[in-house]
């Protein structure tokens, strides 16, 4: 078997890499350009369990918003909860408002360079600073999200159970990375993982290491990465309050700061729990309710929540605590899938 090089990789990429707007186009060895690390670094944290194309109009409406990360740290924290309203893992928006502001206030504006500083800031784990230290900054870094593990699995056929390989995953990547190109290198082994050696038919003819894979020696491409059985998830129950107003506002409130969809609006509802009864005495006091058929699912990342929803009309004079949002408005709120779902269950807009 001949060895996977890096050069093969490059070379597939100066013709083959996918147009992204926070993407400069190869180097091709030529001219040195340089991405803003502002860039690099938002997008980077919207690719964290999003894929590409969701991801694309989500940056581009980011970027106008807020151009500089200076922009960002003087934002309002609930306007950037709002523009991240669908994409999820909320925490990621809250901590990119820490960041920008540490940036702003202790590196004067200026990304930091070295992996030991970039990796004290809030959000930036080993993945993402490698990430900007080798796109951003053009400094030797290895890469390693899931697409490059399954491309280095299946290159050197490793068969053991993820994540049990993740260490020798990571020194094959690091030997096969190159010593120049270093951000053209990391972005092509994602696209070859994204476009060419996917989880599902890998396109192994297109391939610029189809001589070198493994896997497709053993013929044994479709069966790796070989991943641990995922767990079950649990399935918790709740009941959910829509209240709506004579004009059509709709009740909504602000969950709490910590926590899962911590600072993002919600219709009221019980807890959400795995067993036990769930009982109207959570409702909204003084109320009339009317149960809408059907039921809202939504899955986390830990859990699965089924929701059945109560609807009630509030006439003058209820007294209820909360934010009153015209349907109209809705869009200018920071709401989750979760809540986006009950109220278009409802019919109530969206
Ligand atoms: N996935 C995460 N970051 C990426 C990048 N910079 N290029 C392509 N795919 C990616």
């Amino acid at each position: 078997m001949v060895k996977p090089r890096s050069t093969e990789l490059l070379d597939w990429y100066n013709n083959n890499a996918r147009i992204l707007p926070w993407r400069v186009p190869p180097l091709k060895g030529k001219e040195v350009l340089l991405p803003d690390p502002y860039l690099v670094w938002i997008s980077e944290i919207m690719l964290q369990q999003t894929v590409v194309a969701t991801v694309i109009p989500y940056f581009v409406k980011f970027i106008k918003q807020w151009p500089s990360v200076e922009k960002l740290a003087n934002a309002d924290l609930n306007s950037i909860l709002q523009a991240w309203s669908g994409l999820g893992y909320y925490t990621r928006a809250r901590n990119l408002h820490k960041c920008a502001r540490i940036i702003v206030e202790q590196y004067d504006g200026g990304f930091p360079n070295s992996e030991e500083k970039l990796l004290m800031l809030p959000g930036i784990g080993p993945y993402t600073a490698s990430a900007i230290l080798a796109i951003a900054f053009e400094k030797p870094a290895t890469v390693v999200d899931g697409n490059v593990e399954r491309v280095i699995t299946r290159l050197f056929a490793i068969k053991g159970r993820t994540p049990d390989v993740k260490s020798k995953i990571k020194s094959l990547a690091s030997e096969l990375t190159p010593n120049h190109r270093y951000g053209d290198y990391a972005q092509a082994i994602m696209d070859l993982g994204a476009t060419i050696c996917t989880p599902r038919s890998p396109k192994c003819i297109d391939c610029p290491w189809l001589g070198a894979c493994k896997a497709r020696a053993l013929s044994i491409e479709n069966y790796l990465p070989n991943r641990s059985p995922r767990k079950k998830k649990v399935v918790r129950k709740g009941l959910a309050f829509l209240v709506v107003r004579t004009d059509g506002a709709i009740l909504l409130r602000r969950r709490p700061e910590q926590g899962l969809l911590g600072g993002m609006m919600e219709v009221p509802s019980t807890n959400w729990v795995e067993s036990g009864l769930l009982n109207m005495s959570e409702a909204p006091s003084g109320l009339d309710w009317q149960e809408l058929t059907g039921k809202v699912m939504h899955t986390f990342t830990h859990f699965k929540l089924e929701l059945k929803v109560y609807q009630s009309i509030a006439s003058k004079g209820h007294e209820l605590k909360g934010l009153w949002v015209l349907p109209e408005k809705l869009e200018e709120q920071a709401l989750p899938t979760l809540t986006k779902k009950i109220i278009k269950h409802a019919n109530l807009g969206l």
